[in-house]
This record gives structure tokens, sequence and C-alpha cells, in this order.
């Protein structure tokens, strides 16, 4: 084999070509002028600048790296898989072990510019039609902390719609931002809230002095959407930058008969889970800064970015989110005429369970939805006699159905972007019909069927000093009427039923024990049993 001869003037080493860096460093080149040229490795044909969205830049350099076997000494400890768990090692095997690479490595995030990363995020930005776009590795929650952080570098106030996620409430807490919550639209019938309407957040936003901008869920847990392009004129008729939490969303840029996306819609800053449905590894997102942004400078919501990001993000999820967005630019259209049609089949077949009906297109129109997206399946289990909680249990047990969400009067399952959506959707089916055989819809579920969720408290005071101030804990029973230092949000679907800031009610207390007892799960708490709760001191 050739073999590339350094001669240096005291020694002389030999290097077969594929143990050479793909581009020649800076370091290389010095090298060369004392010695031999070094290795030309072509790049592949498609890159950079060709090759359009059918290219992967990022996972390609990634995989070029493992495949040259080169001298791993950094960092991860694994070494590519050689020092990994043999558990490990056979649970996710090598191919993944060795194309987990750290963050600097030449060839791959530096070197010569556009990197394979820069060039990913480039095509990630051209696909969803943004001006710019960030790989995020800590979920659609980093990109919620990043937006309330770049947010705060206008000012202090900004307008929240009540039932954001959890993470943008610990966004609050780490830029400071003063919130005036919007409440949604309730679905007095279902007991569900749904979006914004542009009149809520043009009244919200006029009575919040200095408000620096607004930020709104579209889709919903539940697929309600919401008039994007309204509300972003209602920001920006007031000059202010719209910012949509569009975790759920990430594949409506991909079919025509989805839902228009937030961006095509007028949003200024755009979160988007695109684990979620487009299908990249959990944990991964991308956030999307609009071509002309109202009030949102890219540079600022990169530095937020940086901040709450690990300094050694993983190359897996990262090299994830390139060959996501390959998938849905180049395959999303075919693959989702596919899911849509099998969907709308699974809710005809859901429809003719006794008991059962979907929540779908007819959702659009009413007061906060704008649109509905079909990707997800919610099913309005009211007619079964059991709640959402007990049907998600029996279905587990029954047939190994997991759901997404499950709650006092709806289950929702997710259907990803490209899966078999039909034969899915046949197996969730005959699970219901069992599930439902051995129900009795004249049960009485235990509780006021169209009671609608508790009202939100009193907030008392910012999150942020309620949440870093002086504070106690108490015995949840004692809570009652002090200042909540955390959040509670029960699990699914992180909504958060308190907020820190927010005085402390007895029927919301009760609410937040119930989902518990029902197999649901509290975050924000630092009682993750509600026993106790960490209130403000007064
Ligand atoms: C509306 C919304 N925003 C943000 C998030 C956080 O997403 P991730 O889990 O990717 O951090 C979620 C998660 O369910 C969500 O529903």
């Amino acid at each position: 084999m050739a073999r590339l001869n350094l001669n240096f003037d005291k020694f002389s080493i030999e290097l077969e070509p594929a143990l050479v860096a793909p581009e020649p460093s800076d370091a290389w080149r010095r090298l060369g002028r004392m010695g031999k040229r070094v290795a030309q490795v072509a790049r592949p044909p498609e890159w950079p600048g060709g090759g359009g969205q059918s290219a992967t830049p990022y996972l390609d350099a990634l995989r070029a790296y493992a495949a040259r076997d080169p001298g791993r000494f950094h960092v991860p400890g694994h070494k590519g898989g050689d020092g990994a768990d043999p558990g490990l090692l056979e649970a996710i095997g090598e191919p993944a072990l060795r194309l987990d690479i750290p963050a600097l490595t030449p060839g791959i995030d530096v070197g010569p510019e556009p990197t394979p990363f820069q060039r990913a995020q480039e095509l990630a930005a051209e696909a969803w039609g943004a001006g710019r776009t960030w790989f995020l590795i800590n979920g659609a929650s980093q990109g919620n902390h990043a937006a309330m952080l770049a947010l705060a570098h206008a000012g202090e106030a900004v307008v929240v719609q009540r039932n954001a996620h959890s993470s943008t409430i610990d966004g609050l807490i780490l830029s400071g931002l003063r919130p005036t919550f919007v409440a949604p639209e309730l679905d007095p019938e279902l007991g569900i809230a749904h979006c914004l309407t542009p009149d809520a957040l043009a009244a919200a936003l006029d009575r919040t002095q200095g408000a620096i901008g607004a930020t709104v869920v579209s889709p919903t847990y539940f697929g309600a959407v919401a008039d994007v392009r309204a509300l972003s004129a209602v920001a920006h008729e007031r000059g202010l930058p719209l910012v949509v939490d569009e975790a759920w969303g990430a594949h409506l840029a991909f079919h025509e008969d989805l839902p228009e996306h937030a961006l095509a819609r007028g949003a200024d800053l755009v979160i988007s889970s695109t684990h979620k449905v487009v299908g990249s590894l959990t944990q991964s997102a991308m956030l999307h800064v609009a071509e002309k942004p109202v009030g949102i400078d890219p540079d600022v919501v990169d530095r937020a970015v940086t901040l709450v990001e690990s300094t050694s993000p993983s190359s897996l999820l990262l090299g994830s989110l390139d060959a996501a967005r390959r998938h849905a630019a180049v395959d999303g259209r075919r693959l989702l005429e596919e899911t849509i049609g099998a969907m709308a089949a699974t809710r005809a077949a859901v429809r003719e369970v006794p008991g059962l009906d979907v929540l779908d297109e007819r959702l659009a129109g009413r007061p906060g939805v704008y649109d509905y997206d079909p990707l997800r399946l919610a099913v309005d289990v009211r007619g079964t006699g059991a709640t959402g909680y007990e049907l998600a249990a029996l279905l587990r047990d029954l047939g190994d159905i997991n759901l997404e969400l499950f709650g006092e009067n709806v289950i929702v399952a997710v259907f990803g972007m490209g899966e078999r959506a039909a034969k899915l959707g046949v197996r969730l089916v005959e699970a219901l019909r069992a599930a439902g055989a051995g129900l009795d819809p004249a049960r009485d579920r235990g509780r006021e069927q169209f009671a609608p969720p508790p009202p939100w408290g009193e907030l008392a005071m910012g999150p942020r000093e309620a949440f870093l101030g002086p504070q106690e804990v108490l015995p949840a029973a004692e809570a009652v009427g002090r200042i909540a230092a955390e959040s509670l949000a029960a699990y699914p679907p992180g909504v958060p039923n308190v907020l820190p800031g927010e005085r402390l009610t007895a029927e919301t207390l009760d609410y937040v024990q119930r989902a518990l007892e029902q197999g649901g799960s509290l975050r924000g708490a630092s009682d993750r049993r509600l026993r106790t709760v960490r209130v403000v001191a007064e």
C-alpha cells in the first residue's frame, strides 16, 4: 500500500493515507513545508454546495472519520467502542459507538468553512425555510430556554401562553423575564386547552408594559394548530417578535395537506422537536429563526443556544438531525402521503369501537383551533366508562400498547412521519376493541365528566424571584394559599399546573395528586410524590 513519508529534520515517519486527516489543517501544512505533501482525500462529490437536500455532510464526515480507524486519543473513553461495556456494545452496536466522536474534530466541525457541521445546519435552514437553524442536543426544551434568554436581551416583559411547556417556564426562570400569562381557549367539552386566539394575544400585549415579544404553542399535544399568521400579524403590528413552540410540528413543512408550518406563517423564532415526529434520535431538536425576523438578532440567539448547551454535544444526536432532515426533505412528502392515508383509515376504525370517538379536523374552527394535525390520534374515551388513565393501563396489559399521552378524557397515540402507520393502526384498533369489550359504559368514572381543569392560581411574584428567593418546604396540605417556589407539572403532558410565583390552591394540589395516583409523574417538583411542596418564605 502506498505510504506517505514525512521527513522532519531529525526523524522520519510513515503514515498510511487512510490515517491522515482528510482536510489538511494548518499544522499539517506547516509540517508539509518541511517534508512531503499531505494526503488529499476527495470530499464526497455532492459536498460542499452540491447535492442539495439529498446530502448529509455532517453524518458523512462522522462516517469518514470512523472509517479511517483514527487514533482516538480523545474522549469519549469508550474509544469508539473498544473500551465500552460489552452489554452496551451488544445493545447499540459497534457502528454507533464508532460514530460517537467529540466536538472540535477537524474535518467535521472545525476546518475550512463551511464545515460539514455548518453545512448540515444550512441545509436544515433551507429545508424548513429558515434564515438560520441551530441543531440542539437537549431537545426542544433547550430551544425554549434559548428563546427566552434571547428575548431577555431586549427587555423584561413577555407575553406567554399559560399552557406553555414546562421548559418555557424554565426559560423564564433562567432569563428573569416577567411573564404576562394568557389563557388559551379551554374546550369545555373535552376539558383540554387549545391555542391562543389573536384577540387574546393582542389584549395581553396591550396590557403588558414594555413587552418585548410573545411565545405561543402550536400544535398542541392534542394536535390543535393555532392561527400563526394572525398571531404573528398581531405581534408584528406592535413591532414585536412571535416565538412559536412548534415542538410537535417538525413534519408540517413536508406535505401540502398538513397545516402550514409556523415559519411559513410569519413566526420569527420557532422551536422544533425534530425527534418527536420526524424521527431523529430522542433529545435532538432544532431552533429556527426566520429569514427576516422581527426583533430577533440571530447572533443573540447563537449566544443563548451556547449558554444552555453542553460543550460535549453528542455527534450521534447531531448526525441523526442531519439524516432526519434529509429523510424529511427527500422522502417526507411520499412518506407523509402514506401516513396521512393510513391515519384516516385508523380514525374511521376507532370511531367504530363502541364508546370511542376521535378528535380530528372537526376540531378546527373551535375557539383557539385554526387547523388540526392528522398525525396525532387523539381519542375521546368518555363513552367507555373508563378514564384515559385506566384505558391506557388496560391497553398496556392487553396488547403492550404504549401511548404518548393519557388524561382524564383523552388518550393520544403519536404516529411518526414514515412508519408503517396502517399496520400499527390495526394493532391499536384491535387492542382498543379488546379493552372496550371489558368496560361498562354506564360506570361512574368517579368525577364529574366535564369538569374543567382547576383555574390557575394568581401570579403573586416573578417565576425567577420565587424560584431563587428564600423558601421553605411544607407538607402539601399546609401549602394551600402560599406562593409556590417550584413548578408542578403533571406529566404527560408536562404543562405546568402550578408555576413558581403562583399561589397554590387546594383544587390544583388535589388535581396534581390525582394525576400521580393515576400513574402520571410530576416534573419540576422537588418531591416528585407531592408529599411536600417548596414555597416562598413569607
Ligand atoms: C410543546 C412542547 N414544547 C417543548 C417540549 C420539550 O421537548 P423536548 O422533549 O424535545 O425537550 C415538549 C415536550 O413534550 C412539548 O410538548
